[in-house]
């Protein structure tokens, strides 16, 4: 399967590159989406090593698509997956925001009846961005434009804090697909 996988700032974003790596295993072809904020919390170099392929940050990076990358991926993907998903990306996401490669190429997924792939995010956060009013919104919102959401789990954060909040271990993501049908066993 054609994945578009992409990553947002975050602690969890020390997950990404497993991700990347069980997704080729299992022989799936994988694009790397990651929002430049992103790049702190993980390599582009490592990213871009286990995906096979450049990772993607920029807008006006160009690449084999004339700049069309953010209408171009999602046509390509047969699932696009957000892996952690910050707060900020899911409040832009809500708001129909499209100010980076990331949020935008969400847009031109589409929603609804009209959306070209299933989107899923795996939010990852502290417990009270997690649970503040806007994130519950934002959610909200989302799902009923169809995205799909991987609940965090509970257990000590990065910040120390307990709560939920955690972005569950990539092998349990991935779990997770294949259960609701989005993944197949073999690429
Ligand atoms: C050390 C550190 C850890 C962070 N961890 C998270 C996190 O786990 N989840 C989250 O939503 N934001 C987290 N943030 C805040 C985001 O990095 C920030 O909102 C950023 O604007 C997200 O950018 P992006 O959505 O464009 O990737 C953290 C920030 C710092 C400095």
């Amino acid at each position: 399967m054609n994945i578009l996988f992409a990553v947002s700032g975050g602690i969890a974003a020390y997950k990404a590159p497993k991700m990347v790596s069980l997704l080729r295993e299992e022989g799936h072809s994988v694009r790397v989406l990651a929002t430049p904020n992103s790049l702190q919390f993980v390599s582009r170099l490592t990213l871009s090593a286990l995906a096979g392929a450049p990772v993607l940050s920029s807008l006006f990076e160009g690449e084999g698509d004339y700049g069309m990358s953010h209408i171009r991926l999602p046509e390509w993907a047969d699932l696009f997956l957000v892996a952690p998903a910050s707060a900020d990306l899911i409040a832009k996401a809500a708001q129909g925001i499209a100010d980076d490669l990331l949020s935008t190429t969400l847009l031109a997924v589409g929603s609804g009846e009209s959306a070209v792939c299933p989107v899923v995010l795996a939010p990852a956060m502290n417990t009270r961005m997690w649970s503040h009013a806007a994130t519950r919104a934002n959610l909200q919102r989302l799902q009923s434009w169809g995205v799909r959401m991987i609940e965090p789990t509970a257990g000590r954060l990065a910040c120390s804090d307990l709560g939920e909040g955690r972005m569950p271990e990539p092998e349990e993501v991935l779990v997770r697909l294949k259960e609701w049908g989005l993944l197949n066993a073999t690429g």
